[in-house]
């Protein structure tokens, strides 16, 4: 069970409307932010095999956006001598060590930078801080749910703007802000998850420039680093209202290690903790920092991941486009494929033949989300679209 909220914070969420069960849910999910895996809307369809499920062993796993390859070569010295470091609680040098590297690496302030065992539990505060009954959630649909999930739970209004192809399933910000010109908060994942799309600068500045005074918008950049597109953060000396969020869990191979930043204003981060700075130094892993730290100082094995995930993106796409499927341009190690029937004999079929693909969202049902993997990973894949194709004729 979840500790209380401390009275002046129970106060605050009172005079924000929300009721009692409510803010004792909201209790719970603050402290226990790393168990968002076992919350209601990660529950998969049942036509899916869950990310984080149970697979025969060998399988090939496309379903859940992790690099096919673990962290940095480069960085596994600083990671190997910190796992013998691990009776000890990360120190505060440690975590400044990698606060520093990341602010180096995105040319910013390290103030605005603080490190999460991941962005899931950021990424659930967000919702929780700056959303209420009266001050709702817009988002783009298909986009990443967790955010809907603590909507949801939370009775937050979530307004969800349709992704259209005439504009390239892009954040279609101007209708983000006429769908509810009074949220707390406005989500853009860039590239997006589930279809790689990027969601260009001018149109996350103006959305930071027309929302309400007292709301946030939150970019999502978990998979940014797989593109070339600029990030957010050069908007940040700009719009005091901006929060955005990266993870090691993608490109840098680290999704079972755990480690993600909120990047934005002091102000805004200090509304996101529910404990002082000593506490939430302690819920950091201390090989995952020290992984983290180093990888960041390794831009060309950034630049190596990015390049191989593209090509096998493109030969996966090219074999989808050979039997017929249409796909979505993606800037991500992710492809939308649209089977144009419900996707459940599909995914059954290529789980016979070990390659396990990933999930559909309820707005586009006849569409799977399919990660990118290795070389051999797509040959496997390549090969299982050969059985998968005698469904399709
Ligand atoms: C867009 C997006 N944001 C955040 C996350 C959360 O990742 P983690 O908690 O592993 O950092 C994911 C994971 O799939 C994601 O796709």
């Amino acid at each position: 069970m979840a500790a209380p909220l401390p009275p002046q914070t129970q106060q605050e969420f009172q005079e924000r409307g929300f009721s009692r069960r409510q803010i004792g849910r909201i209790a719970l999910v603050l402290g226990a932010g790393a168990a968002v895996a076992g919350m209601p809307w990660h529950r998969s369809r049942a036509d899916t095999l869950p990310v984080g499920g149970t697979y025969p062993p060998g399988s090939i796993l496309l379903n859940g956006n992790e690099f096919w390859t673990g962290p940095f070569p480069s960085a596994l010295p600083a990671g190997q001598k910190a796992l013998l470091n691990g009776n000890r609680y990360l120190t505060g040098q440690e975590r400044q060590a990698l606060v520093e590297t990341a602010a180096a690496y995105d040319h910013i302030a390290p103030e605005l930078i603080t490190p999460w065992p991941g962005s899931s539990d950021p990424l659930c505060r967000t919702v929780i801080s700056f959303c209420s009954p009266t001050q709702g959630l817009v988002t783009c649909d298909p986009t990443y749910e967790t955010v809907w999930g603590v909507a949801e739970w939370l009775q937050i209004p979530l307004t969800k703007v349709p992704l259209r192809p005439d504009n390239g399933y892009k954040a279609d910000v101007r209708a983000m802000l006429k769908a509810n010109p009074h949220a707390g908060m406005y989500y853009i994942c860039s590239p997006n998850n589930p279809t790689g799309t990027v969601t260009p600068l001018a149109d996350i500045a103006w959305l930071a420039r027309n929302i309400p005074a007292n709301a946030v918008l939150v970019v999502d950049e978990a998979y940014l680093h797989f593109s070339n597109a600029p990030s957010a953060v050069s908007l940040l000396g700009s719009y005091r209202n901006l929060i955005v969020l990266r993870t090691f869990s993608k490109l840098f191979g680290m999704a079972g290690l755990r480690l993600g930043l909120s990047i934005t204003h002091p102000s805004l981060q200090n509304r996101m903790m529910r404990y002082d700075g000593i506490y939430q130094t302690t819920m950091l892993s201390v090989p995952a920092v020290a992984i983290g730290t180093d990888s960041l100082k390794d831009p060309a094995e950034i630049a190596k991941r990015r390049a191989e995930t593209k090509q096998n993106r493109k030969t996966m796409q090219d074999c989808l486009t050979h039997y017929g499927v249409r796909t979505i341009p993606s800037d991500a190690n992710m492809i939308m494929a649209d089977w144009r029937r419900t996707p459940g004999p599909i995914v059954s079929t290529f789980a016979q033949n070990n390659v396990i693909i990933g999930r559909s969202w309820d707005i586009w049902p006849t569409c799977s989300r399919i990660t990118v993997g290795s070389t051999s990973n797509v040959q496997a894949f390549c090969k299982a679209m050969e059985q998968v194709a005698l469904l399709l004729k």
